[in-house]
């Protein structure tokens, strides 16, 4: 049976989650939802913390990845290391075939640098619509997004309703860390991470869309560095085209 939490009960929920630790946070949405609650993990520093903060609640947890063909291979790297050990199979989305290879006939393989419609069609071929696939057989989805990451994200909560996914609940345990809380939690607890991040990338997308950012760049700096703009691909807002 479908679980179904109303607005009103989200809000009390979301209250009570603030100032709480995301280990609360996950404690509270694994026993509520699981086995259909995944997290969404791009393999980036935030998911690995919530990859090993899950295991260590309930080794059975559920990892989703939308491959989109165009990952660096420090990032294929990680998801191995996290197979090895946690044990967990990964659940990975790839983009339609359909779709893909109408997209790279019409436009080319290289079409995000054409324009920011391009870039879009590109992240909604690749990401967004495997990510509706993804979650259309779950009640909830965890992510690792953090509120101090963009202002597009200043205002999550670390409990949501998902108005652009059927209303399921969506669940973002590290809303109120910041970068320096996950990387400590990460030496302390000896989590996996992906190398780019020692070679100056703090936040990591597909391979031709990410690149280094210099000493007190904006961290987000680096994705999609040719735009201006919302630095977003549509996992978390919809994209205006
Ligand atoms: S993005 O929207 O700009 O790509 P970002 O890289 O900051 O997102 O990651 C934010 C969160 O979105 C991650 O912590 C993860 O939960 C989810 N996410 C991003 N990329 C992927 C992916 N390829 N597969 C699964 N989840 C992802
Ligand atoms: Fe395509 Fe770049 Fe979006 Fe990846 S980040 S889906 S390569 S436009």
């Amino acid at each position: 049976m479908r679980l179904r939490f109303d607005q009103k009960r989200i809000d009390l929920v979301a209250q009570f989650f603030e100032g709480k630790e995301p280990q609360e946070v996950l404690r509270w949405a694994l026993k509520e939802f699981h086995p259909r609650i995944a997290l969404a993990s791009s393999f980036g520093a935030e998911d690995m913390v919530l990859i090993d903060m899950m295991y260590k609640i309930d080794p059975d947890v559920r990892v989703f990845t939308l491959d989109t063909g165009r990952l660096h291979q420090e990032t294929y790297d990680v998801m191995d290391a996290v197979r090895e050990k946690y044990g967990i199979k990964i659940e990975v989305y790839y983009p339609q075939t359909n779709a893909l290879e109408q997209m790279v006939r019409e436009h080319g393989p290289n079409l995000f640098y054409k324009s920011v419609g391009h870039r879009h069609l590109c992240c909604q071929v690749r990401k967004v619509e495997p990510l509706k696939r993804a979650l259309s057989g779950l009640d909830a989805w965890i992510t690792g997004l953090r509120r101090s990451q963009t202002p597009t994200r200043s205002n999550i909560r670390k409990v949501e309703l998902d108005m652009e996914n059927n209303k399921i609940v969506k669940v973002n345990p590290l809303a109120e860390w910041n970068s320096d809380e996950v990387w400590n939690y990460i030496r302390l607890n000896s989590v996996p991470y992906n190398k780019l991040h020692e070679r100056g990338y703090p936040s990591i997308g597909c391979e031709p869309c990410t690149r280094p950012v210099k000493p007190g760049e904006d961290p987000r700096a680096g994705r999609w560095w040719w735009e201006r703009g919302e630095k977003e691909c549509g996992l978390h807002y919809r994209l205006r085209r």
